[in-house]
C-alpha cells in the first residue's frame, strides 16, 4: 500500500511552503522513498493513529524553520554557537514536547531532502544489502529507531540493537517496534552511545550504524575509536554527519569531508564508499551546508 501519500498530503495541509519540494524529491526517487515511507506510514499509523501524519508534517515544518534560522545565525557568527550540553540535554533530548516532532522530521528528511535521499540509497544498497548473513547490528543514536526497523524489514536474518541518549526518542522507537512485527529481532535502549556496555571490546558487531550523531558530540573522536573496536573484521560501518550545517543541537563543526575521514583512518577504519551532498543548500553564503555519508570497513 502507498503510505507516502498521507505524509505528502499532510505536508500540503500543515507545511504548505515545503510541500512542493518534498513532493518533487519523492517523485524523482519513488522506489527509494517508498522503501522508507511505506513501512514508516504503516508503523506510524498503527502506533499513533491517523493523526500522526499531521503531527509529522508539523514536526517537519518546525524543524526546517529551525534549520534555516540556525544557518542564518551561523552565517553571522562564523562558527556554530550551541548552548551548553546540559541545556541541550534538558531543552532537546529530555524534552518530549521538543523531541517527538523533531524525531518525525529527522526521519522524513531522508525521503524529502535530495541530499538525504542519497544517504538512504547508500544505507540500503551499500550497507544493508552487503552485510554478512545473520549479522548482528548496533545502531548508535537510533532516535526514532526507523533505520534499525528498516534494517530488520530489509534483512530477515539480522539481529539489531539501537541505543539513544533520549528517553522520549526511545519511547517513539519502542512504539513503532511494537507494531512492526520485528520485536523478536530488534531491541532499543536508552544509553549514551559512548558508554560501553561490556560487549564492545572484540569486534562483536558485523554492522554499526552511526547516522547523524557525530555532530551532536562535543568531541567525536571517541565515537570513531568505539566503532573501530566494535566492528568485526568482515563487518561494515554506516556513518553520516553534517558539514557546515548548523542546528540547535549541532555542537561539533565539521568544515571538510576529509575531517571525519581522517578521524576514521586514525581509528583503523577505511571509507569504501562516500557521498556528500549540498542538495538542500541556499546559494551565496560563506558556508555550504551539506551532509556526508560513508561506509567504512576495518583496514
Ligand atoms: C539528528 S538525530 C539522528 C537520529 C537518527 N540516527 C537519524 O539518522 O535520523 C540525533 C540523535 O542523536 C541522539 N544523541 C545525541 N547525543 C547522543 C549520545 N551521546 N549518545 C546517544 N545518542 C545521542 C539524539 O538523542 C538524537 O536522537
Amino acid at each position: 500500500m502507498n503510505r507516502a501519500e498521507p505524509f505528502l498530503e499532510a505536508l500540503d495541509r500543515k507545511a504548505r511552503m515545503l510541500a512542493p519540494a518534498a513532493r518533487a524529491t519523492y517523485e524523482a526517487n519513488k522506489d527509494l522513498c517508498s522503501w522508507l515511507l511505506d513501512p514508516l506510514g504503516r508503523w506510524a499509523e498503527a502506533a499513533y493513529g491517523e493523526k500522526v501524519f499531521d503531527e509529522a508534517a508539523r514536526g517537519y515544518a518546525s524543524y526546517c524553520l529551525g534549520v534555516a534560522q540556525a544557518q542564518r545565525i551561523y552565517e553571522r557568527a562564523g562558527r556554530y554557537t550551541p548552548e551548553a550540553m546540559p541545556e541541550i540535554m534538558s531543552g532537546v533530548y529530555e524534552d518530549e514536547g521538543y523531541m517527538v516532532p523533531y524525531m518525525w522530521a529527522a526521519i522524513l528528511i531522508y525521503a524529502f531532502w535530495p541530499s538525504m535521499v542519497n544517504h538512504l540509497a547508500l544505507f540500503r544498497n551499500n550497507f544493508l544489502r552487503r552485510l554478512p548473513s545473520d549479522a548482528s547490528v548496533l545502531e548508535l543514536a537510533c532516535g526514532h529507531g526507523v533505520l534499525s526497523l528498516l534494517a530488520a524489514e530489509e534483512r530477515p536474518d539480522l539481529q539489531v540493537e539501537g541505543v539513544d541518549i533520549s528517553l522520549p526518542a526511545i519511547a517513539v522507537a519502542d512504539r513503532l517496534l511494537k507494531v512492526s512485527g520485528h520485536s523478536g529481532r530488534v531491541k532499543f535502549a536508552t544509553r549514551d552511545a559512548l558508554q560501553t556496555n561490556g560487549s564492545d571490546g572484540g569486534g562483536g558487531y558485523h554492522g554499526i550504524i552511526s547516522a547523524m550523531l557525530a555532530e551532536h558530540l562535543p568531541e567525536p573522536k571517541p565515537l570513531f575509536s568505539a566503532m573501530g573496536r566494535m566492528v568485526s573484521k568482515d563487518g561494515l560501518v554506516y556513518f553520516s554527519t553534517a558539514i557546515e550545517s548548523a542546528q540547535r543541537d549541532h555542537v561539533y563543526e565539521y568544515n571538510q569531508e576529509s575531517q571525519p575521514l581522517q578521524m576514521a583512518e586514525v581509528a583503523g577504519l577505511r571509507a569504501i564508499w562516500l557521498v556528500s551532498d549540498a542538495g538542500h543548500a541556499s546559494a551565496g553564503g560563506r558556508f555550504l551546508p551539506r551532509a556526508t555519508a560513508m561506509i567504512f570497513q576495518r583496514r
